[in-house]
């Protein structure tokens, strides 16, 4: 029997001037995005924006329903729309950005659980990592290299 550890970095801005040119034009665009989110019911909207391989910038953000678990979040309603627009198409980094009706939302917010499991798959067929970069609506920014960074002991295609 044996302890493992395992360990991953990310790295901490203190706000968006810190980052590179391209990565603060995509925060922006979450923020965009995020502006559309349809959350009457959370009042919790989030933006993500996805840069592909080609340049393309993709928007998704949180679709929410009367019926709660047919809802959607932001995250995965972009990566869908770039896998059906795009197939194949490379993902380089994700963008997402959070804010609250209830409360300024000051602390950076990654993706859940099930939006990680999504963008795995994606990033593992792909061989490519995709760069996380995530906020709230003010405060830090955490930027990761990869998604599988956020979930280690993942479940893949190789186990069935
Ligand atoms: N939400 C996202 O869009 N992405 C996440 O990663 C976490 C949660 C949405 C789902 C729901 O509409 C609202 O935020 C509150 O949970």
């Amino acid at each position: 029997m044996k302890k493992i550890d395992i360990t991953t970095s990310a790295i901490l801005f203190d706000n968006i001037s810190q980052l590179s040119t391209q990565d603060a034009f995509l925060v922006e665009k979450a923020v965009e995005a995020r502006q559309k989110a349809y959350a009457p019911y959370s009042k919790f909207s989030v933006g993500a924006a996805l840069l592909l391989e080609n340049g393309e910038i993709i928007l998704g953000n949180n679709q929410e329903n009367a019926a709660y678990p047919s809802g959607m979040c932001a995250e995965r309603v972009a990566i869908w729309k770039a896998s059906s627009e795009y197939p194949n198409m490379k993902v380089k980094k994700i963008a997402i950005n959070a804010a609250s009706e209830n409360t300024t939302v000051n602390k950076p917010v990654g993706p859940c659980g099930a939006c990680r499991q999504t963008l795995s798959e994606y990033e593992i067929n792909q061989k490519q990592p995709i760069e996380i970069i995530f906020m709230g609506e003010i405060g830090k920014i955490v930027k990761t290299e990869s998604l599988l960074s956020l979930l280690p002991f993942s479940f893949d295609s190789s186990y069935l």
